[in-house]
């Protein structure tokens, strides 16, 4: 396994490898768990090479805090992903390596997909991630970038800017990996207590009861279950809970058979965020 810290060094491995042979890249923040070796060993399934970038974004973050508590993992990391592949091509850069002059985002217009559920959350979130993953894909260059659609808005965005940039490469969405209790894995499960991370499977058991509901129930009809559920429950704050269309991820008005629609919720358990979603048809 190569790790690599700068661009420079990169572009040079990169440049020798043999052009006619494919290049996957799954780009990480690192506390690598089940979901993202799920993405790694899809990707060298597809690909003669793999890629793993390893940086915590901070124009992604919205909140100080929330960066500064990031779990960072580095060794353990490596020594994981050694075990999958000695091939791997593993890119940890350092904050100045990316942004060299400012650390800030690019603004795009992804037109609407990012003023809804996480993007009316979290400001410039997906600005950051797009900025991010722009420069990793120009970098790096690969044939398929690989995300986990456990963060859907951000595949669909990211979809977006490879359209919007014109850049070419295919973008995989793969399914989202659970913990045994159906809990959706994520590299901020670490921070739950071991009781709450088991109460917290109440998230996907809901999404599940949303999507048997969903064809004979209306959507606020569904909705409002939802939020009652929650209500119901002293260790969790629900943020969100909307059923979307998947292509523009605006909420449903009225079902539409042609169309399908997922199920998005993000909910605080004990102040750290969890995001989940199901698809309904
Ligand atoms: O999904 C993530 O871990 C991040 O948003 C990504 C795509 C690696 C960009 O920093």
């Amino acid at each position: 396994m190569l790790v690599i810290k700068t661009k420079k060094e990169l572009r040079f491995h990169l440049e020798s490898l043999n052009t006619r042979q494919s290049l996957g890249l799954v780009p990480t923040m690192g506390a690598l768990h089940e979901g993202h070796t799920s993405l790694v060993e899809k990707a060298l399934t597809e690909n003669d090479y793999v890629a793993v970038s390893i940086f915590v974004n901070p124009t992604q973050f919205n909140n100080n805090e929330d960066l500064a508590k990031y779990p960072k993992t580095l060794e353990a990391d490596f020594a994981l992903l050694k075990n999958i592949s000695s091939k791997l091509i593993v890119f940890t850069p350092s904050v100045a390596e990316i942004y060299p002059e400012r650390i800030a985002p690019k603004t795009y217009d992804f037109h609407g997909l990012d003023k809804v559920m996480e993007g009316a959350y979290r400001d410039d979130h997906f600005n950051g991630v797009g900025t991010i993953v722009e420069m990793l894909l120009r970098l790096i260059e690969p044939d398929r970038a690989y995300f986990g659609e456990k963060d859907f808005q951000q595949l669909q965005i990211i979809r977006k800017l490879v359209e919007l940039e014109q850049l070419p490469v295919e973008i995989k969405g793969c399914p989202i990996v659970r913990e045994a209790n159906g809990l959706a894995m994520s590299s901020r499960n670490e921070r739950l207590s071991k009781d709450l991370r088991m109460e917290a499977s109440l998230i996907y058991s809901t999404l599940q009861t949303a999507k048997k509901k969903f064809g004979t129930k209306s959507a606020k009809n569904i909705t409002d279950w939802v939020v009652q559920e929650f209500q119901d429950q002293p260790n969790f704050e629900l943020e969100y809970f909307e059923i979307s269309d998947v292509e523009t991820l605006t909420p449903i008005q009225k079902i539409q058979q042609h169309l399908k629609y997922r199920a998005f919720v993000a909910v605080y358990a004990d102040g750290i965020r969890l995001i989940d979603n199901i698809a309904l048809n």
